[in-house]
């Protein structure tokens, strides 16, 4: 099965065997017989954030879980959502019903069900901030669990789901709490001034968009898988050292001793914005995106964002962590 076209990377992949299981019947008949066979489980989303081999053995298990429906409780609204329900759709969708919640998480790429993996964040939110629940099963014996955000131990672009339950779990749907009072975050960036004074849901939805478009690569025109890096947290001492030096670096403080940067500010001011090497490229708008201009692969794109890495370290003695996760 080719999943050239199922990362939006667009790394070339062909994985041995391959299963988009629609309900829950079908997930556990394709889990147990992973199991029976000894096969090696491969769990992908919508590939929005991974980097994948040229080959994969076993079994790629895409769950297609995509019913979702809303439980109201007077001005607060419970969204249902299967994992593979396409994230921006939905999120557009409640906008334009007039649910806050979401809003600045528009133009995600991706599924439901990976979202909480990373914590998917952008212009201010966090998903973390109004998820109510996080529904999986266990591999080695098909429990159904039901875990809440304090025992999902979310970070920024971090979870659980990255660490003690890493190749543990499958992911089938969350539970998210929206509310019908306005309550508009604008105070990332110039967000608040892309809307008039009183924005619905769907105004700020549409300004994240437009911010967006104007940014990120599309990845069905140009393969990429957003930010390659994380934003690096280091010791107030680094950031007011490296502040003394370069007065104009943008930093934002996550509390008394640590200090976050822009990462695509340190690799744009190594000179690195549009460098291109071989099949892959910083991109041009926004430092911290890695393109993949075709015909590349996965050991290539790695090379070149260890190049790019390295090039920060030795510029600014920063560590930078990559983001979009290997299969
Ligand atoms: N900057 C530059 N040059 C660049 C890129 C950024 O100087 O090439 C500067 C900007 O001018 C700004 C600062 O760096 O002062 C931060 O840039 P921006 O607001 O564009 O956000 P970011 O930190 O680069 C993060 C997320 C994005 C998210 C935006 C908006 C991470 C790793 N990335 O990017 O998330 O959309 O904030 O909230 O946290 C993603 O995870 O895939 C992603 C796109």
């Amino acid at each position: 099965h080719d999943l050239t076209h199922a990362n939006t990377l667009g790394l070339p992949c062909r994985a041995e065997r391959f299963a988009a299981p629609a309900d829950m019947t079908a997930l556990r008949h394709v889990l147990q017989q992973a199991c029976a066979q000894g096969w090696r489980l491969t769990l992908v989303g919508g590939g929005s954030n991974l980097i994948l081999p040229t080959s994969l053995e076993g079994l790629v298990v895409q769950p297609a879980l995509s019913h979702w429906w809303l439980e109201r409780q007077g001005e607060n609204v419970r969204v249902h959502v299967g994992a593979g329900v396409e994230w921006h759709p939905l999120v557009m969708t409640l906008a334009h019903r007039g649910l806050w919640g979401i809003e600045n998480l528009a133009l995600i790429p991706g599924r439901c069900g990976a979202a909480p993996i990373q914590n998917i964040g952008a212009y201010g939110v966090e998903l973390s901030e109004v998820l109510e629940a996080v529904h999986l099963l266990f591999l080695d014996d098909g429990r159904k669990v039901t875990l809440t955000p304090a025992e999902c131990a979310f970070g920024y672009r971090d979870s659980i789901f990255k660490r003690e339950l890493a190749g543990r779990v499958v992911i089938i749907g969350l539970t998210l709490r929206l509310t019908r009072q306005a309550r508009p975050r604008l105070d990332y960036g110039d967000l608040s001034a892309r809307v008039g004074p009183r924005p619905s849901a769907l105004d700020v939805a549409e300004a994240v968009c437009a911010i967006r478009r104007e940014k990120l690569p599309d990845p069905g025109q140009l393969g990429n898988a957003g930010s390659f890096f994380k934003n690096p947290v280091v010791a107030r001492a680094v950031a007011d050292r490296l502040l003394a030096r370069w007065p104009d670096m943008p930093h934002f403080n996550v509390d008394a001793e640590r200090v976050k940067l822009a990462a695509g500010w340190l690799i744009d001011r190594c000179g690195l914005k549009g460098w291109r090497d071989g099949h892959f490229g910083v991109h041009e708008r926004q430092a911290l995106v890695l393109v993949h201009l075709g015909g590349g692969d996965a050991d290539e794109l790695l090379t070149f964002a260890e190049g790019v890495a390295q090039r920060v370290h030795s510029h600014f003695g920063v560590t930078l962590e990559r983001e979009p996760r290997k299969a």
